[in-house]
């Protein structure tokens, strides 16, 4: 021991703001809504930018996507993922799903690439049936955080380099059914979300316990 005081890394400081943000709003768009700053933090932190450089690349397997899981909250269940997309996935578009009845903020950290946002047409009373209609295409680069609310449809497009983004999510994927849409034939499914992989966010400090 040292005696010294310890700083907080960028990852230690998101978690406690997230928590005490969590601790007073539990109106969840209004919860939703303040985070994307505190996100905006993590995001513009050059040690996270550095660490996500040697982070492994995201291989989608047995029709599931695969995330890094860097931190789940034992309290509140909120989860923070990356998701690092390498050469290998250049040109490739993501299906066009939901994130079933969780919150997303989806925080582009490096590179740049498109995200479609869709709208729902039908009344959702038809099994297999979902009409959507693309509603904005934007393109986006580090430090833009999109806020995806439960059931909203949307997509992820590459755009010729490698990205990397940080997602925090309400809850941990990949336990629960989430809705895939294709707009060519107005079908939808349900599957699993991403497979979640455990990863170092940040290099161990030395001398850190
Ligand atoms: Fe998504």
């Amino acid at each position: 021991m040292s005696g010294e005081t310890k700083t907080q890394n960028a990852l230690e400081r998101f978690i406690s703001k997230t928590r005490e943000l969590f601790a007073k709003e539990s109106d969840l768009d209004k919860r939703w809504t303040a985070l994307s700053p505190i996100l905006a933090e993590l995001l513009a932190d050059p040690e996270v930018l550095e660490a996500s450089k040697s982070w492994p690349d995201c291989v989608p397997a047995d029709g599931r996507a695969e995330n890094l899981l860097f931190y789940e909250d034992p309290d509140y269940g909120f989860a923070i993922n990356g998701l690092t997309k390498g050469s290998a996935r250049q040109g490739g578009r993501a299906r066009i799903h939901d994130h079933a009845h969780i919150y997303t903020l989806y925080g582009v950290l490096d590179g740049r690439e498109r995200i479609e946002r869709y709208e729902r047409l039908d009344d959702r009373s038809k099994p297999g049936y979902a009409k959507i209609r693309k509603s904005t295409d934007q393109l986006v680069g580090p430090g833009e955080i999109d806020l995806v609310k439960p059931y909203e449809a949307h997509t992820e497009v590459t755009v010729g380099q490698r990205t990397v983004a940080i997602i925090i999510r309400s809850e941990k994927g990949g336990g629960f059914n989430q809705g895939r849409y294709n707009p060519e034939t107005d079908g939808y499914y349900e599957s699993l979300g991403p497979r979640q992989t455990p990863v170092e966010m940040l290099p161990k400090r030395a001398g850190a316990e």
